[in-house]
């Protein structure tokens, strides 16, 4: 079974996917990484995240085993992977990885901004996964508040918007809901009550699917 999660910028979508491959057995892609960790390895570099020929080296030379979970959560890191993301030879060589991953036959949760629709479009389930900006700025505070970086509620929340804007409006691969992704709103709900929903549309799914 191949579970694909999607969604905006601290939306919970990574929580969602933690918890469904736990319950389901299933391993898991967090693809946000891999452009993390190319638009760090620019920065690294000293190099800028729009140079197109740094960013595609950086993502031919990624390795996924070595990649740093704790820096490429840094605020800058974020910004410099919605950069990269742009980049359409950036994307094509991380779509390679990230099919390699979901073509096991064990199947997987991958997820990301286009999993659902560019991907794995044929995945047995869609989420994607939203909350209003104001909440996910304040979830995104906290997690920057415990790394020990200091940034206003309103450069942060200016910043998500910014990321949001650049996601949804590039030209490839661009973050929309999969026409078949089953919608899931987190603002009001807790860890548990977003994963309990999470459980609910998957098991919804494999009820129809017969599995
Ligand atoms: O999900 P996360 O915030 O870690 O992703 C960082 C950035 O990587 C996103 O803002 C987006 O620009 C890019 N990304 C993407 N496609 C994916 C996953 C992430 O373009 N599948």
């Amino acid at each position: 079974m191949i579970i694909a999660v999607d969604g905006l910028t601290a939306s919970g979508k990574g929580t969602v996917a933690k918890r469904l491959a736990a319950r389901y057995g299933l391993r898991r892609l967090d693809t946000g990484a891999l452009y993390r960790a190319v638009g760090l390895a620019v920065l690294d570099a000293g190099g800028a995240p729009d140079d197109e020929a740094a960013a595609v080296a950086a993502a031919e030379a990624l390795d996924l085993e070595a990649i740093d979970e704790n820096r490429i959560r840094s605020a800058a890191a974020g910004m410099s992977a919605s950069k990269v993301a742009v980049i359409p030879a950036v994307r094509a060589v991380l779509r390679k990885a990230q099919r390699a991953f979901a073509a096991d036959p064990a199947g997987a949760v991958l997820d990301g901004r286009d999993i659902g629709t560019v991907i794995c479009p044929d995945a047995d389930v869609k989420l994607f996964v939203t909350a209003s900006l104001a909440e996910r700025t304040r979830r995104r505070l906290t997690e920057l508040d415990a790394r020990g970086e200091t940034v206003s509620f309103a450069d942060l929340e200016r910043q998500i918007a910014e990321r949001d804007q650049r996601d949804m409006s590039r030209v490839d691969s661009p973050l929309r809901p999969a026409s078949d992704a089953h919608l899931l709103d987190t603002t009001d709900l807790s860890i548990e009550a977003a994963a309990e929903a999470a459980y609910r549309i998957v098991d919804a799914a494999l009820a129809r699917s017969g599995a």
